[in-house]
């Protein structure tokens, strides 16, 4: 049944690497989107076309999108690629990637297709629902950023080009703590929905989120008229309430949650708060409730080791690093 199927979206190429102070070599970010891309997961968030003053880590992700593009698309699952954007320059500058790539040729002579597209591809842009955290992240008000978004809308629809929208500190707000007003989620949601984003990526970006607060918000969410699959969560893990906050989302019918492998990740403009949860753990725990995720544990963990590694630190995945001892 479809309501046993369950999305991830790996966020760890963006969201996982961002805020990684020492710059990661290009090959790096390359490689842990092309090993993701074999792992059977269906959605990745590749890079983000933010300001590289504000975000350095960022500054190569017109070539991590030329080489996503030049990728053969994995098989049996093609993955659709996401490309965080925060304003018409962002929106420009993945444009004049996308355009200028090649098409991906046929993969033997004998193929009966004359021309291959290119993997399809998405933007992802991104508010907030509070103004400080607003003003922090993208250095401008609630409205001013609904404002920024309206042409990004209009040329993705008129390209053909999907649009999912973040909503930050949804759950708890660096600055203006825990109790972030359910309403204004639920009130962003359905603009942004309105104005044409294809998802809402419900995020706790501090991981603050408890369960009864994660009830409440989806609770309200839904008297709003925003239906459980028009929704994602997207849960940092600094509290590790980010399982028992996805219990409450899967009881609440959503099924899309984002995720980093190897439980990378932070926010920049969120002091304090840790990785999103690890692929790894949330894959370990939809399985066992006879969820489908499509995602090959095996792989999955073996690149939470290995990306860990190379940036020098630790393991966040319980689950996965219980997975490789086994
Ligand atoms: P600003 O400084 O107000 O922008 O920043 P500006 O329009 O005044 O331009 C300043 C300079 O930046 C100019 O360059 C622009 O050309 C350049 P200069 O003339 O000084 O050389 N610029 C750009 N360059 C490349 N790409 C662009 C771009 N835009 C301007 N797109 C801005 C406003 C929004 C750009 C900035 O605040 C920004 O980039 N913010 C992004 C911060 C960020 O990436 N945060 C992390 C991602 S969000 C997140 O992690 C949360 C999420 O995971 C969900 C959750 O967990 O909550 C999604
Ligand atoms: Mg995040």
């Amino acid at each position: 049944a479809a309501s046993d199927k369950v999305r991830i979206i790996e966020v760890g190429p963006r969201d996982g690497l961002q805020n990684e102070k020492k710059s990661i070599p290009l090959a790096t970010k390359v490689e842990l989107t092309e090993r993701l891309a074999h792992t059977g997961v269906p959605v990745i968030e590749a890079a983000s076309f933010v300001a590289p003053k504000w975000v350095p880590q960022m500054a190569s992700s017109a070539e991590v999108m030329e080489h996503v593009l030049r990728q053969p698309p994995p098989s049996p699952v093609p993955v659709l690629y996401q490309f965080l954007c925060p304003n018409q320059k962002g929106m420009d500058n993945f444009f004049k990637v996308l355009d200028s790539a090649p098409l991906t040729p046929p993969p033997s002579p004998s193929s009966t297709s004359s021309k291959q597209d290119k993997p399809e591809v998405e933007l992802s842009i991104f508010t907030a629902a509070t103004e400080s955290f607003t003003r922090k992240n993208t250095n401008c008000s609630m409205a001013e950023s609904l404002e920024r978004f309206k042409p990004i809308f209009s040329t993705a629809k008129a390209r053909n080009i999907g649009v999912r929208a973040y909503i930050s500190v949804a759950l708890g707000c660096p600055y203006e703590g825990p109790n972030v007003d359910p309403h204004a989620v639920a009130n962003l949601a359905v603009t942004l929905l309105e104005m044409g984003a294809n998802e809402i990526s419900v995020a706790d970006t501090t991981g603050m989120g408890t369960v009864p607060r994660t009830k409440k918000l989806l609770e309200t969410l839904s008297q709003a008229g925003v239906r459980a699959e028009d929704i994602a969560l997207h849960f940092h893990d600094t509290y590790a309430q980010a399982l028992p906050n996805t219990i409450v989302g899967l009881e609440h019918g959503v099924r899309s949650y984002d995720t980093a492998v190897g439980g990378l990740g932070g926010c920049p403009y969120s002091p304090g708060a840790t990785g999103n949860v690890a692929t790894e753990d949330m894959v370990h725990m939809l399985h066992s409730l006879g969820l489908d995720t499509g995602v090959d544990m095996q792989r999955m963990a073996e690149i939470g080791e290995w990306i860990n590694a190379e940036l020098g630190k630790a393991n966040e995945s319980r689950a996965g690093k219980a997975f490789l001892a086994q």
